[in-house]
């Protein structure tokens, strides 16, 4: 396998193409990097290593195009990342926090991987992002990636069949589709953790971006930043983005739950308007030098916002720019974190006979 030839910065890749909403394949063996490009000249670099997003090129409002997407270069980033800050890659088998790794299903109980103090986190020791998926050209706009978790897997029960499958259309959004059956009860939440940042990857932090989140509750956590239970408000608090703000303006007021994240690192509760399971607004995100702008769609129930609190100024990207302390931000759609443990929270589990089916999707345009 050699895996050290997949250089995703490779700036010829998109030049390569020769008609428009095409996708091209570069083969390294059994390391896959897919390009989408649609009419607009919008860029998508995904690899089957993790099913990760590597690059988007999207126009700024002059039509300057950037890559706004935090990377490696090379798919050993990925494979190495030990400070794991998850760029781009699906996570599962179950995204986010479970407390103490621990759940139970019928009265039986499972023990998982602790990766994150002493919870679990994002799948485990080798979650979603770090395996091989098969990869499927699917159709003129698509890419579909398939994986089977087995039975046991990183603790969980059942083997669970997953499709991924990421759409660059026209009109300049990307989907994410997701399909899942399993042959046991399993806690199922699955999401993409791209660190956007809308400047250009590595062009400094993400606090001038204007964020709104449709959402007028979120769940606060504990110290390891499992939630309390509790849905609360967030009118009054540093975590209500109802009317777009920039994430900069309330990130460093005193606030025990700011504290416990070192910053954002929570789950908002989607307002749904009674449209459980659609496809709904999430989010807007909104750079102003650049004037790009993104929407993000869901048919989750939460959100995940998390500003890269984690990321320590230390890492090159795969331009050799460094990533910031909070150089990049990530809104993961998902369900709440910890739901195995959690009666209160909409369900996580899937039973066999049912179908696991969510889509997001992220839509780029620009204002002036
Ligand atoms: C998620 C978590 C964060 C952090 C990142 C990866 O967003 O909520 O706490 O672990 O993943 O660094």
């Amino acid at each position: 396998m050699k895996k050290n030839l997949f250089m995703i910065a490779a700036a010829g890749l998109a030049g390569m193409l020769t008609s428009h909403a095409a996708v091209q394949t570069t083969d390294f063996d059994d390391i896959k990097l897919y390009t989408l490009q649609n009419k607009a000249g919008t860029t998508v670099k995904i690899t089957n290593y993790g099913a990760t997003v590597t690059s988007i090129l999207t126009a700024d409002r002059n039509g300057t195009m950037a890559d706004i997407a935090l990377g490696y270069n090379d798919v050993s980033g990925y494979m190495n990342a030990v400070d794991k800050p998850y760029f781009g890659s699906i996570v599962g088998r179950y995204g986010n926090r479970i407390a103490k790794g621990q759940f139970s299903i019928d009265g039986k109980k499972y023990k998982l991987a602790t990766t994150n103090g002493a919870n679990h986190l994002h799948g485990g020791v080798i979650g979603f992002d770090k395996v091989v998926w098969d990869a499927k050209v699917a159709g003129s706009h698509s890419v579909r990636f398939h994986y089977l978790a087995k039975d046991g897997e990183e603790g969980y029960p059942g083997n669970l069949d997953i499709n991924v499958t990421y759409t660059l259309t026209d009109a300049n959004e990307l989907k994410i589709d997701y399909l899942a059956t399993t042959d046991q009860k399993t806690p199922v939440n699955l999401t993409n953790h791209t660190y956007f940042n809308l400047k250009g990857e590595g062009e400094g932090t993400i606090l001038g971006h204007e964020l709104m989140i449709h959402a007028k509750g979120y769940t606060p956590v504990d110290s390891g930043l499992i939630p309390t239970g509790k849905i609360e408000p967030v009118t009054g608090t540093p975590f209500d983005f109802t009317t777009a703000k920039a994430i900069g303006r309330d990130i460093g007021k005193k606030d025990q739950q700011l504290e416990y994240g070192l910053g954002y690192d929570h789950n908002w509760v989607l307002d749904k308007g009674g449209k459980t399971g659609q496809l709904t607004l999430a989010a807007t995100l909104y750079e102003p030098t650049s004037g790009r702008f993104m929407e993000v769609f869901t048919r989750e129930p939460g959100l995940q916002f998390y500003c890269g609190n984690f990321l320590a100024g230390n890492l090159k990207g795969k331009s050799g720019k460094t990533y910031l302390h909070r150089g990049g931000l990530c809104l993961e759609t998902q369900h709440y974190p910890d739901s195995p443990n959690q009666p209160a929270f909409p369900s996580t589990i899937l039973a066999p006979g049912a179908q696991y089916q969510t889509t997001t999707v992220y839509k780029f345009s620009t204002k002036k």
